[in-house]
């Protein structure tokens, strides 16, 4: 079979993302271009080589205006709610600030390859959209209004200084979005796990929606590391290291997109970091793809049937629905 034909582990990581998002009939938007590769070990033939942008397209499945109606809520498992409520306080705003990152990194451009700014593109058109989304959501189950919600994220301060060291370069950006992506899309799976399953179908779908669009957001960076950047390759494990160590030693998230794990850090085992950087570097072909990767989401604290999820002061005071209810 020719190369370019042939199916990449990413384009299976793609397919499985968007077959578990179980969704009626996910529209992908794949963009192609055609390049000539140089001979490559004295190999003297040239191919093509697909270089893949992919977007996922959803339309989101509940208005502005929607609730969750009392009687579902009053219905759900003992704990289910007040740690969503905790959870949706605390992780609305993340993706909103996909924003001053981008902008960021705007203001560097020239220094970019347009295949990255062009992938880019697509990506800040998701984030916003998951924004969008868990907006939506915390208002359907709080009833907390948009305008609260908007004057909550504009007093927030977003740093991009304390992160500066993974955003030397395409290169170390690209693994910073790497890791951030995997490690969202574990995350985002664990919460559907958690929480989005027991809601009405609208909700359902867009916790399996921003998981699916995690992955695919994952899978590009990696194409991009592969094509742009394979003289860098044997710097990622450093590079990642890195990432782990300033996230460790920051201990909190600075409000840029980046290391916000930082806040998550008791929902996941403590070998969550080293597995995904060897899924990582499973999918660089620099290693072994490690196994039991659902053991990430799948995780929970002993004797408890989710992980609890301690509500941000700033939210305690606002919500209807204390979160102060036994997590099990
Ligand atoms: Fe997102
Ligand atoms: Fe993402």
């Amino acid at each position: 079979m020719p190369e370019a034909f042939r199916f990449t582990k990413r384009d299976i990581f793609v397919k499985k993302m968007t077959a578990r998002a179980h969704l009626s009939s996910p529209r992908i938007k794949v963009k192609t271009v055609h390049r000539e590769i140089p001979p490559r070990n004295g190999e003297h033939f040239a191919m093509n080589q697909k270089v893949m942008r992919v977007q996922r397209r959803w339309n989101l499945p509940i208005t502005p205006d929607y609730l969750v109606p009392e009687a579902w809520i009053n219905g759900l498992p003992s704990g289910v709610h007040s740690n969503f409520l905790a959870l949706l306080a605390r992780d609305v705003w993340s993706e909103g600030d996909s924003r001053p990152l981008y902008d960021y990194i705007q203001s560097r451009k020239g220094e970019m390859s347009p295949d990255f700014l062009s992938m880019l593109e697509l990506w800040l058109q998701d984030e916003l959209k998951h924004y969008e989304a868990m907006r939506r959501c915390f208002h359907a189950i709080s009833g907390v209004g948009y305008d609260e919600m908007d004057a909550f994220f504009v007093e927030r301060t977003h740093e991009v200084e304390p992160i500066k060291a993974v955003l030397r370069d395409e290169f170390t950006i690209l693994v910073a979005l790497a890791f951030d992506e995997l490690g969202s899309t574990m995350s985002y799976r664990r919460d559907v796990d958690e929480y989005y399953r027991f809601y009405p179908p609208g909700i359902e779908a867009i916790g399996r929606n921003l998981f699916a669009d995690e992955g695919v957001h994952f899978g590009n960076a990696i194409a991009l590391l592969k094509q742009h950047h394979q003289s860098r390759l044997g710097e990622v494990k450093a590079t990642l290291e890195e990432i782990i160590r300033l996230e460790a030693e920051l201990g909190r998230y600075t409000k840029t997109f980046f290391l916000d794990h930082a806040q998550e850090i008791n929902r996941f085992p403590s070998y969550f970091n080293e597995r995904i950087v060897a899924k990582i570097l499973g999918c660089l072909g620099l290693a072994a793809h490690p196994a039991n990767m659902s053991a990430l989401w799948m995780w929970r604290p002993e004797g408890c049937e989710r992980v609890p999820i301690a509500m941000d002061p700033a939210w305690s005071g606002r919500l209807v629905s204390s979160a102060t209810s036994s997590p099990q």
